[in-house]
């Protein structure tokens, strides 16, 4: 059960559908993102009239270029223009992804949910498209030269080195519970 309800985003009534759809739609699929987006927002419009999405992962140095995608409205502001991105087409959406971003991972919208003030979507990862400064000698992404970053209690984060590698866990052994 789903207990703890995010600034109001989605309400007690709707938790258990909102849990139902997590587990079904993000948890059951190894690909997949979601983005809850406000209904006042020009984003909003955008996306609910496409067939998708594009996450557009940046890297620690174009914090600002993000604030102010984050802080300005497309309604009244050429956000491409005012901070020199560079749309190009998705191979498998309509969106564009932002040329300027070291990681572009495009989503086709598979279900939205309205959640009140805003809704979730959905999306399934259709292609990834990556510039070749973040690939390593084998043409994997090299997170280290990602460089990524994080929004986190009112501010942006540079990631460090990462601490565990998912599954590591397992591999080391418990400590067996003494009895007295
Ligand atoms: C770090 C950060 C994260 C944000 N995340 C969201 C979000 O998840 N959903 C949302 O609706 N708005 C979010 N916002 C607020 C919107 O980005 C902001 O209202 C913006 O002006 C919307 O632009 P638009 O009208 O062109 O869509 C976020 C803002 C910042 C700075």
């Amino acid at each position: 059960m789903i207990s703890r309800v995010w600034h109001g985003w989605t309400t007690p009534a709707n938790t258990d559908a909102y849990e139902t759809l997590f587990k079904r739609k993000v948890l059951s699929r190894r690909v997949s993102f979601d983005r809850s987006i406000g209904h006042t927002r020009y984003s909003y419009q955008i996306i609910s009239r496409s067939d998708g999405f594009v996450i557009d992962v940046p890297s620690k140095t174009q914090a600002e270029i993000v604030d102010y995608c984050g802080t300005f409205s497309g309604k009244k502001t050429d956000k491409f223009k005012a901070c020199n991105l560079t749309p190009f087409p998705s191979t498998k959406i309509s969106s564009p992804a932002i040329l300027e971003f070291p990681l572009n991972i495009e989503c086709a919208t598979r279900k939205s949910v309205n959640l009140g003030s805003h809704s979730f979507f959905f999306g399934e990862i259709m292609a990834v498209h990556c510039d070749e400064s973040i690939l390593d000698e084998k043409g994997t992404i090299d997170k280290r030269k990602l460089q990524p970053m994080c929004a986190f209690l009112n501010s942006y984060w540079r990631l460090g080195d990462s601490v565990l590698e998912f599954g590591r866990s397992r591999l080391i052994p418990r400590r067996r519970k003494q009895t007295p």
